[in-house]
């Protein structure tokens, strides 16, 4: 007999989503390594704002590629898909980690998160924000008022492990120089990355995986994404809000923001029903970029749903020729 409470399986939005990071993700690997990120950037951009024109849903971006004076596609406010139910909020990151890409550098992915609408966490002028990270069994040690030593040293506890054994990713910014020399006087290894705070959260939320915590301050758009992904995933993470300076404290305060607070994923993203989607740009710690041979180009996709909790990775081949001659946008 049929439990009548129990919800019918519904639509995975992801599953068209991964249409558009794969489009981003092969519009922006044919400039892989070409020294110019603005036209990764932008190739990114034009691909996945074609593709999500064809996803059905009314979807608003909160979180794109900025005000629409400085960006004509996927700016804040625009409204994205063909209008149909279900209303979302929409965070992009075409692609995230432009000059990893245009360097030919690890790591750079093409990203899309979505969630209920209302539901996603507006950073208004704020650029940064303070961000720890790591698996569900370290969740409640993620202070961001605790020093980062005695952060280290409680996990390295909790694990059972040596605190030599804690390895720490953190972006390679001058900002940072303090906290990484305080890391590795407590014994703990410090994993620098040039770009990609995304990819380094995946990898620090992930069991088992080589690192064990992000910590540092980066995006807040990619602060927000993180969080949408980790609601799918599992693990934590914490952001505060950090302005650069008093003008951008002075606005935050004016608009209302909380700037002690530390916000959990769920504060980022207030839905428990959110939908992720990364494909991989370069090859990467989380996901393989495209690859070329002959006529066909390959990509890997992390596609996710929190509600269901279910975790795919997409593994997709293309017919180059075939992807051109639908016109519109080169894709690879
Ligand atoms: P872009 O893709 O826009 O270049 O951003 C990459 C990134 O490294 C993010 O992953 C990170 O959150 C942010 O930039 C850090 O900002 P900054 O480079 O200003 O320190």
């Amino acid at each position: 007999m049929s439990d009548s409470t129990q919800q019918h399986p519904d639509r995975n939005l992801a599953l068209e989503l991964v249409r558009v990071t794969e489009a981003g993700a092969l519009a922006a690997s044919r400039l892989v390594g070409r020294g110019d990120k603005e036209a990764a950037d932008q190739a990114a951009v034009d691909a996945m704002r074609h593709m999500l024109g064809s996803v059905h849903m009314d979807g608003l971006v909160v979180i794109g590629e900025g005000e629409k004076d400085e960006a004509p596609m996927l700016f804040n406010g625009e409204q994205i898909g063909d209008g149909s139910p279900p209303q979302v909020d929409i965070a992009v990151d075409p692609l995230e980690g432009t000059t990893l890409t245009a360097k030919g550098m690890p790591n750079a992915l093409s990203v899309i998160a979505l969630a209920d609408r209302g539901s996603m966490f507006n950073p208004g002028p704020l650029v940064y924000m303070e961000k720890l990270a790591g698996a569900s069994d370290i969740a409640d040690l993620l202070d961001l008022d605790l020093g980062i030593t005695e952060i280290v040293g409680r996990i390295a506890d909790r694990r059972q492990i040596e605190i030599g054994d804690v390895t720490v990713v953190v972006l390679d910014r001058p900002r940072h120089g303090a906290g990484i020399a305080e890391i590795r006087k407590a014994g703990a290894r410090v994993r620098l990355i040039a770009d990609g705070d995304v990819a380094g959260a995946l990898l620090a939320v992930t069991e088992r995986s080589p690192v064990d915590l992000l910590w540092g301050i980066g995006g807040t758009p990619e602060g927000v994404i993180s969080a949408t992904a980790i609601k799918c995933i599992g693990g934590a993470l914490v952001g505060r809000l950090w302005p650069r300076n008093d003008e951008e404290r002075q606005a935050a305060l004016d608009q209302g923001y909380d700037l002690t607070r530390q916000l959990t994923q769920d504060d980022l993203v207030t839905s428990d029903d959110c939908f992720f989607s990364a494909t991989g740009v370069t090859d990467g710690d989380v996901l393989q970029g495209v690859r070329y041979q002959g006529g066909t180009a390959t990509t890997e996709s992390l596609v996710m749903r929190s509600r269901s909790g279910t975790v795919r990775r997409i593994s997709a081949i293309h017919d180059r020729a075939k992807l051109r001659s639908l016109g519109g946008v080169r894709f690879g």
